[in-house]
């Protein structure tokens, strides 16, 4: 009970940091562009979007690996906070573009209408790009560490977002819906690991990488997040059937919509909860090599996949 206790604290305090860190991060960008009617709308567009809550997972499991390797560094995060931001703002277009009409066509997200539902749909996808853009010149600001490691951590995050990752991921996802081949469990697992476990992933090694950590701590911090982006990802698909639309913010029942192959649709519910507790368990090996420098992540594993939103 008590480090149940420690780690929703330890969760809320880090989202307040990540919070404002965002905000002023969007402050600062407004400032610094070409203002007119149009840049104001856009702007509008992006903050609604990325400030509208959300669990900040992301950026979250970033700083949790840092503090973890780095201890010294829990007292004094501000040097990593832009790189965090920049991870949110890249997970941010994702749901932006995902939601649209071409895409999920879903009208909530963030428990308030989506983006091209409270502005149109050309500025949802402009919402997109400029938060997709500004997320590269936030990973590249950070001064505090070497800039060799930056570097590196910046073109493995764009990997892990984009061709070797999400955007394929959610190509994939475009795909299945369409086809004449239904999915089988191993293509659905492909597409859970690139839509969602990709972005992940990325966090987590970023945050490694930006630290110093060795190949043996990054390769065990990759093979955990395939695993929690798993069970991340298999616990979405459950809770599009059984969630709360008011708890989850965004619609139920998106998927058969959408006619979407789930984890659901493949095994049913029950199938389904044992898929996830067995990533999940997967998980939790992966962090055994890291130690003591696994606790918090653990914590953090049981913390995000009893989530109901
Ligand atoms: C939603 O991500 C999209 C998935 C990859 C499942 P989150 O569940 O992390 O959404 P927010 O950031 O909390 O809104
Ligand atoms: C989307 O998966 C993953 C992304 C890359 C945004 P879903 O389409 O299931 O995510 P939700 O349920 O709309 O949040
Ligand atoms: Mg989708
Ligand atoms: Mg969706
Ligand atoms: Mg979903």
């Amino acid at each position: 009970m008590k480090e149940k206790l420690d780690i929703a604290a330890y969760v809320q305090a880090r989202q307040k940091l990540i919070n404002q860190a965002l905000a002023t991060e969007m402050d600062r960008a407004e400032q610094a562009a070409p203002p007119g009617e149009g840049t104001a709308r856009l702007l509008a567009a992006m903050r609604y979007s990325l400030l509208a809550g959300g669990k900040r997972l992301r950026p979250l499991l970033f700083l949790a690996v840092i503090e973890s390797l780095k201890p010294e560094t829990a007292e004094n995060l501000s040097s990593y906070l832009p790189f965090a931001c920049g991870i949110e703002m890249l997970h941010t277009y994702s749901l932006i573009h995902d939601d649209l009409p071409a895409m999920d066509d879903d009208d909530l997200r963030r428990g308030r209408p989506s983006c091209h539902k409270a502005f149109d749909e050309a500025t949802a996808i402009l919402a997109g790009d400029g938060l997709l853009t500004h997320c590269f010149f936030c990973l590249l600001a950070n001064s505090a560490v070497s800039s060799v490691h930056v570097v590196q951590a910046a073109q493995y995050f764009a990997w892990k977002a984009g061709l070797g990752g999400m955007v394929t991921g959610q190509a994939l996802d475009l795909a299945a819906e369409n086809t004449t081949e239904p999915l089988d469990l191993p293509g659905l697992r492909k597409i859970h690991a690139s839509k969602t476990g990709a972005l992940l992933e990325a966090a987590l090694v970023c945050g490694g990488r930006l630290v110093g950590a060795d190949g043996a701590q990054r390769q065990s911090l990759l093979e955990f997040g395939q695993q929690f982006g798993l069970a991340f990802q298999i616990k979405d698909d459950i809770l599009d059937v059984v969630g709360e639309e008011s708890r989850l913010g965004k619609p139920v029942g998106s998927d058969a919509a959408n006619n979407k192959t789930t984890y659901v649709s493949l095994l049913g519910l029950q199938g389904a909860e044992q898929a996830a507790e067995q990533a999940i368990m997967a998980a939790k090996k992966a962090l055994q090599s890291l130690g003591e420098q696994g606790q918090l992540l653990l914590g953090l594993t049981e913390y995000f996949c009893q989530r109901d939103n």
